[in-house]
């Protein structure tokens, strides 16, 4: 636990005194955002409010057109005391291996918020001048002017949870399930006559549509894309994204079947990502992005290809694993990404907090509990791994750090989740937003 000024304001990364400390002696916003909520349910709520406070006044208010600055708005991807803890030192990826600057910072923090805030009641916090004027730079940076006329969000490689080059610069699932309920988070604190409402309010109508109608793979959207036709202009077709039917991989086709279904990593131009990223999945799921129906299809796809995603230790980040070539382009021939390792197929316990509670969501709690319980001793005796590897998941993997924070908070929490359900109401909603088209 991390103080500023004495009081508790994080959690590190990791904390294994064995391996070189790199950045892992940094608060994560991504990290504290997991580690918030069993935090939250066991009322531990004084770090959490002083964590939300800390990254308000770390927050970019730099004016516009300084390329070497973060730009307004924006909130690091981590940060640390110095000056004996009577400062903080944000990182917004100056200090980062490839410099990559976080795009999901500002969206955790907004879940946080409001997780917080359905906790403990105090809405006082998210009614402060400074928590409100840090929403609406939060909403103005994610919503003005850009180059492109989607609902999704334009997003750089390595920007989010998969912090290295993985093939997931564009508009990957992840950022935009994100991106989707920090909009929802925003659209519920913050008073009716603010000015952006009105657009919040539209655009997450617009983002369902667009998610549920172009990410979505099951055997019926794959058979469409297969006879569908190419190379249309402007409204003439369906495929408005151009995708070919030789792109379509072999091993899709017989993966997803038996009402199995998932959204896809990555839409855009002539681009179907097909490759399925659990945690995407898993938010899309939770923040009602996904239709009822498709969480059961999430669900679906979990139980039939358990060995494949769950296999021995919970849970694969990505499948399948870039292999060879596409290894060698797609990752820049980066080691630490080899095959089933690390970001590319690795196995991360902190999955297990999102995995129960969106299989309790699905009415499927008995999935949950089995995976679960199975790997309480595991994590335990390797002391709470960052990451597993190996197609079979098997194996601590190589440089993992132990004793990783989220690691340990998502295996508490998921269990915290099993004892009582309804603690998911925090950082969960319905799936009740009226899809709009463009
Ligand atoms: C790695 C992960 C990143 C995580 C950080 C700290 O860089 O890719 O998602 O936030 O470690 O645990």
């Amino acid at each position: 636990m991390v103080e500023l000024d004495g009081r508790p304001v994080g959690l590190l990364a990791s904390l294994d005194q064995d391996a070189p400390r790199l950045n892992y002696d940094r608060i994560f916003l991504r990290d504290f955002a997991v580690a918030s909520i069993p935090l939250l349910i066991e009322g531990e709520t004084e770090i959490v409010r002083n964590f939300l406070l800390a990254c308000v006044e770390m927050q970019s208010r730099e004016e516009p057109f300084d390329c070497f600055r973060p730009g307004k708005g924006l909130m690091p991807a981590s940060f640390r005391p110095v000056d004996d803890g009577s400062r903080l030192d944000a990182d917004y990826g100056e200090d980062s291996i490839a410099r990559v600057t976080p795009v999901d910072s500002v969206f955790w923090w907004m879940l946080v918020l409001r997780a917080y805030v359905k906790k403990t009641g105090d809405k006082e916090l998210a009614a402060r001048d400074d928590v409100r004027e840090a929403m609406r730079l939060i909403v103005e940076l994610a919503l003005t002017a850009r180059f492109e006329m989607y609902p999704t969000l334009l997003t750089p490689d390595g920007s989010f949870m998969i912090d290295r080059r993985m093939g997931v610069y564009g508009h990957p699932l992840e950022v935009q399930a994100l991106f989707f309920a920090a909009l929802r988070a925003a659209h519920e604190l913050m008073p009716a006559d603010e000015p952006h409402q009105k657009h919040v309010g539209k655009r997450v109508q617009h983002l369902v549509y667009h998610l549920r109608q172009y990410y979505w793979v099951d055997p019926g959207r794959l058979e469409a894309l297969r006879k569908g036709k190419v190379d249309q202009y402007g409204e003439q077709d369906g495929n408005i994204f151009n995708i070919y039917p030789d792109a379509i991989p072999t091993w899709a086709g017989g993966w997803v079947c038996d009402g199995a279904g998932y959204f896809a990593g990555n839409v855009g131009p002539g681009r179907l990502d097909y490759r399925f990223f659990s945690h995407g999945n898993l938010l899309a799921a939770l923040f009602g992005l996904a239709s009822d129906e498709q969480t059961q299809a999430i669900a679906r796809l979990f139980e039939i290809r358990r060995d494949d995603l769950l296999a021995c230790m919970p849970l694969k980040l990505v499948y399948p694993a870039f292999e060879d070539r596409d290894w060698q382009i797609e990752t820049g021939s980066d080691p630490k990404n080899r095959p089933w390792r690390y970001h590319n197929g690795g196995s991360w316990p902190f999955l297990l907090l999102p995995w129960t509670a969106a299989c309790l969501r699905a009415g499927r709690a008995d999935l949950a509990a089995e995976a679960v319980e199975q790997a309480g001793p595991h994590l335990a005796a390797d002391d709470w791994p960052e990451f597993y590897q190996g197609v079979d998941g098997g194996a601590v993997g190589e440089q993992a750090r132990r004793r990783q924070i989220w690691s340990a908070a998502g295996w508490l929490g998921a269990n915290l989740l099993l004892e009582n359900p309804s603690e998911a109401e925090a950082f969960s909603w319905p799936a009740d937003i009226e899809p709009k088209p463009c």
